[in-house]
This record gives structure tokens, sequence and C-alpha cells, in this order.
């Protein structure tokens, strides 16, 4: 990783990490403090995590802006709740995605699982309690004009609904056990995993008043390349590397029979894919200047990255 694109992740990951506890804390506000729902979203969201969308959308701010060597504090507070909405709708997902329903996993971010910890009940409520209180988040926002905050939360709803990470999810399941063409494999992996991506990119360049059709659409196949890479790393991560290192359970996919990069396509195949997505990225935001350069370090990572 670069020292850059290091220092920029830190100071991210405490903007958002601020934003998340404040959104919390606004809720406590409002419900009994000794309640075990918001103990279970409290125990899920701040556990950990890179925050690997959230530090997307600060990067995608700061390309529009071409402001790639300000500190981050030059994003404004319109980035910092979107952010904040990406990482609690992310967070559902992992919720979700770990039910005994679903991947049946016990280990997360380092720690039991949510319904592990928990129960399922609660840990189905506190996904779908997340889910409500990013969309909150994106409602509040009052320094864009309403249009756009409908804008907003239009593109964060197609990018994890029935459409997207949902359905994406839904293919998942149904996949199990089967084989899958790598075509459908992709079309799995960029709804379930890659339209979040995606939204995080395209919300974050927004969230910095840009409308520039040329620069949304560049992010936007960028989101869609980094995407498909981010989702392959993972199931090469999964099938290669070790449980202590994720701080989730290796080998996972295996043992549930589903298909993935690895699977289809063996080791080397899944590799080559995923320099391929990666080349795609770059070259989609080829033509956006030295102001992207943190977006470019960003693809680099999610092909080398280790958790
Ligand atoms: C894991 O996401 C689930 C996928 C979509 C691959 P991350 O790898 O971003 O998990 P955290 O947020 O760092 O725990
Ligand atoms: C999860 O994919 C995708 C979503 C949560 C939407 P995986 O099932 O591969 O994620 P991990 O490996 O459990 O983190
Ligand atoms: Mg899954
Ligand atoms: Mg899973
Ligand atoms: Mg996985």
């Amino acid at each position: 990783m670069t020292p850059r694109l290091k220092t920029f992740i830190q100071r991210s990951c405490s903007r958002v990490n601020e934003a998340l506890e404040a959104a919390l804390d606004a809720v406590c506000r409002t419900a009994p403090s000794d309640n075990t729902l918001l103990a279970a979203m409290r125990y899920s969201l701040l556990a950990g995590g890179k925050r690997f969308r959230p530090c997307l959308a600060y990067a995608a701010a700061l390309a529009t802006q071409a402001q790639v060597d300000a500190p981050v504090n030059d994003c404004n507070e319109t980035t910092d709740k979107i952010a904040c909405a990406l990482e609690l709708i992310h967070t559902y997902s992992l919720i979700h995605d770990d039910l005994p329903a679903m991947d049946d996993d016990t280990l997360r971010r380092g720690q039991a699982t949510c319904h592990i910890a928990f129960d399922e009940a609660t840990a189905i409520l506190a996904g779908d309690a997340l889910q409500s209180l990013a969309f909150e988040q994106l409602a509040s926002i009052d320094t864009l004009p309403p249009t756009q905050v409908v804008q907003l939360i239009s593109i964060l709803a197609k990018a994890i609904g029935p459409a997207g990470m949902v359905l994406g999810q839904a293919i998942d399941l149904n996949a199990t056990g089967k084989v899958l063409q790598h075509e459908q494999l992709q079309t799995m992996h960029r709804r379930k995993t890659g339209d979040l991506i995606v939204a995080s990119v395209v919300m974050g360049a927004r969230s910095a008043a840009c409308d520039d059709h040329n620069i949304l659409a560049a992010l936007t196949t960028y989101g869609e390349h980094l995407g498909l890479a981010f989702q392959i790393q993972d199931d090469l991560l999964d099938a290669e590397s070790d449980t202590d290192t994720l701080g989730k359970t290796s080998g996972s996919d295996q043992r549930l029979h589903k298909p993935t990069y690895t699977s289809v396509l063996g080791i080397a195949g899944a590799r080559q894919a995923l320099n391929e997505a990666h080349q795609n990225s770059l070259a989609a935001i080829a033509d956006l200047g030295a102001g992207a350069d943190l977006l470019r370090d960003f693809a680099d990572h999610t092909i080398n990255r280790k958790f």
C-alpha cells in the first residue's frame, strides 16, 4: 500500500467511525439505552472492518474536486453522511449474509457473528435497523438541494435492492451446490458486491456536487470493474488465506459448495480474471488526471489486499 493511501485510509476511517458513533448515539437518545437491538447494531458496526466503501466515497469526492493532496478533512459533511450510510448498509448485509439460512458463518471481523453473540432474531432485526438508519442518514442531508438528495436515496436503493445486492445474494443462494458458467458467476458478483461499490464511488462524487456526465460515466465503469475485482479477491482469499488473517472462517465457500471464481476457473483462472478487472478499472479513469490517483491506489490495493 502506498504511504499516501495508508494515510488517506486512516483519516477516512476515523471520519466515518465518528459519523457512525454519532448515528448510533442519536438512536440512543430516542430509544431505551439498555436495548439489545442497539447493542447488536453497535457490536457489528464498531467491530472493525476495512471501511472500504466509505473510503472509496471519500476518494471519489476528492477525485472529483481534483484535490488529491488535500487532507481528507477537506471532504464535506455530505460525504460523511454518505460514507456512514454506505457502511451501515454494508454491515447490515454482512449480518444477514452470516445467518444460518444464508452462509451460516460464526466468525466475522475477528469476533463471533451477530447471531452467535446475540440470537438469530436479534441479528435479523439489527440488519433491518441498520438499513433504515442508512436511509435516515441520506434523508437528513441538508447541504444539497432536495432533488439531489432524492437522487442519492434512489441510487443507493437501486444498488442494494431487488435488481442489485439482494438479487446477487438470491442468485448466490440459488447457485449453492450448482455449477455456474463464467458469465453467470460474473453477474452474481456484480450484483451482490459490485453494485454497492459502484454506488459508493458515484455517491461520493455526487456529494462533491459532480454532475459531469463523462466523469460520472467513467467513475461508474471504474466501480463496476473494481467491484468485480473486490469479490474475486474475496473468493481467492477464502480459498488461500487463513481464518486469523481474514477475521472470518477461511474455506467457507468450499464447505458450502459455493460456485466462486476459484471453484469455476481455478486459482490461476481467478487470478487472471482479477488482473483483467484491475486493468479495466484503471483504463476507465485514464482520462481523469492526477486527481484520481487515490482511486488508482485503491484499484492496486484491491488486488493485493490480504484481508
Ligand atoms: C466482505 O466485505 C463481503 C464482501 C462483499 C466481499 P469486506 O471485505 O469489505 O468486509 P469488512 O467490511 O472489511 O469486514
Ligand atoms: C457477501 O459475499 C456479499 C454480501 C454481503 C452482499 P460473501 O458471502 O462472499 O462474503 P463473506 O466472504 O462472507 O465476507
Ligand atoms: Mg455470501
Ligand atoms: Mg458469506
Ligand atoms: Mg466470501
